[in-house]
């Protein structure tokens, strides 16, 4: 990052360091952040107007998600040692790891500060919640969800209350990406991270040419995204077990490829997401829009880990050191969008269906396709063939509406820093 990306970054959050929240980004140390593609920036890009939180309005499973591990954070918040008061900060520190714009994990946030206050017998125990993701974010809209200034709501219409209602509540945000070391060392009493590590931190894209677009489908995993995600995950851990403190926690509820083989958007029910990407992508071609090499050009920078590869990085010397997984896994979380139009309880037509399920793929896929399209093109033109893309998987969704969806393949893993 350039000093004055920097700058633009740190000038844009300035107004809401007036509101008594604070910000930083990566630009004291530029060095400690160029070997991880200055964190991540442009692996993922977030769609829509910073502002104006289309994430967190089109991704409703996540709420489903983060709802299926609440138990498991609460739990651990129950069991773990009160931090003895030292020299500094008594507040208690919580990280939220690739939030995107924050309004998903708004309501376990909520409830692990209730659980801390509960634990510690302190109604007023303050705590501070850093919100980290790539320094390309929408950071607009994680403030206006953190400070409850944009109102949100779960896949079934009930409001998420906002943690910064509940006062003595801190709000931080941090840009540096998660391959790097975000936070001072032991000042973290507890992370969190949904659905976000599998992004890695350059683009492997071995795919580009063949068949495939996702290392996920392929029958052995192709050796760049495999290796990548590897020395990815060993650096995550690695830059985790210093931020922590002892006796801190970290749950990471991360996508994978289970021991059923099944993936995000491919599992036992319904059609593949990965089927329809394809032949909604293909057939662009047919229409005269792409050609065969923009055809094969999409290969995603992201790697679904199966248990043994998470596992595997707890053998490193340094790392078995300082982290102990207490627990590790696999659960499936259904699509709530189909769940719902199964059920008869969306009133949606086929075509409504289409355009309310769609964007939930689009969120985080969108930048990926479009990158496969010639660099000669312009924006607009761009823009244009996307929107085909999408009328495309939208019509075969409208098709036959109940077999689209695009279930949750997550390993749950709990780590706990070593006193
Ligand atoms: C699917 S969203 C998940 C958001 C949220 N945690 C949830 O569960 O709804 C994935 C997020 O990971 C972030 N991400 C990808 N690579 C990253 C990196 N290297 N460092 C920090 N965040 C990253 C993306 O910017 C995106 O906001």
């Amino acid at each position: 990052m350039s000093f004055m990306q920097g700058f633009i970054f740190l000038s844009t959050l300035s107004a809401t360091s007036r509101l008594g929240v604070r910000a930083f980004a990566a630009v004291a140390e530029p060095q400690t952040c160029t070997t991880k593609a200055t964190g991540g920036a442009g692996v993922h890009v977030p769609i829509g107007k910073d502002g104006e939180g289309e994430y967190t309005a089109s991704t409703k499973g996540c709420f489903d998600v983060i709802d299926t591990a609440t138990p498991l954070v609460l739990n651990e918040i129950e069991k773990q040692k009160l931090r003895p008061f030292g020299v500094g900060s008594a507040a208690y520190h919580i990280a939220d790891y690739g939030t995107a714009d924050a309004g998903t994990s708004l309501g376990l946030l909520s409830q692990m500060i209730q659980a801390v206050r509960d634990r510690s017998e302190d109604d007023d125990k303050e705590v501070v919640l850093h919100y980290e993701d790539q320094l390309t974010n929408e950071w607009q809209s994680v403030f206006n969800h953190a400070l409850g200034l944009k109102s949100v709501s779960d896949a079934y219409g009930k409001l998420i209350p906002h943690p910064y209602a509940l006062k003595n509540v801190f709000i931080e945000a941090c840009g540096v990406g998660f391959h790097n070391q975000c936070y001072p060392s032991n000042s973290i009493d507890f992370g969190v991270s949904f659905t976000a590590m599998h992004w890695l931190s350059r683009f492997p894209s071995s795919l580009k040419g063949t068949e495939y677009m996702h290392a996920a489908r392929c029958d052995e995993s192709p050796h760049p995204e495999k290796e990548q995600a590897a020395s990815d995950w060993v650096a995550i851990l690695k830059a985790r077990a210093k931020e922590l403190a002892p006796g801190g926690k970290f749950v990471c509820v991360n996508f994978c490829k289970d021991s059923n083989g099944y993936f995000l958007g491919q599992t036992d029910v319904g059609a593949s997401m990965w089927d329809s990407f394809q032949s909604s992508w293909d057939k662009l071609k047919e229409q005269g829009l792409i050609d065969e090499e923009e055809r094969l050009g999409v290969s995603f920078p992201n790697y679904y880990r199966r248990k043994e590869e998470f596992m595997d990085a707890f053998e490193d010397d340094e790392i078995s050191a300082q982290l102990k997984v207490v627990s590790i896994e696999e659960r499936v979380v259904r699509c709530p969008y189909r769940e719902l139009y199964t059920s008869g309880k969306s009133n949606k037509t086929p075509r409504e269906y289409a355009e309310w399920f769609t964007p939930t793929t689009k969120t985080w896929s969108h930048s990926t396709f479009k990158s496969a399209l010639r660099s000669e093109r312009n924006e607009e033109e761009k823009e244009k063939i996307m929107s085909q893309f999408w009328e495309n998987y939208m019509s075969l969704v409208e098709k036959n509406p109940e077999v689209h969806g695009m279930d949750y393949v997550h390993a749950y893993i709990v780590v706990e820093k070593v006193e």
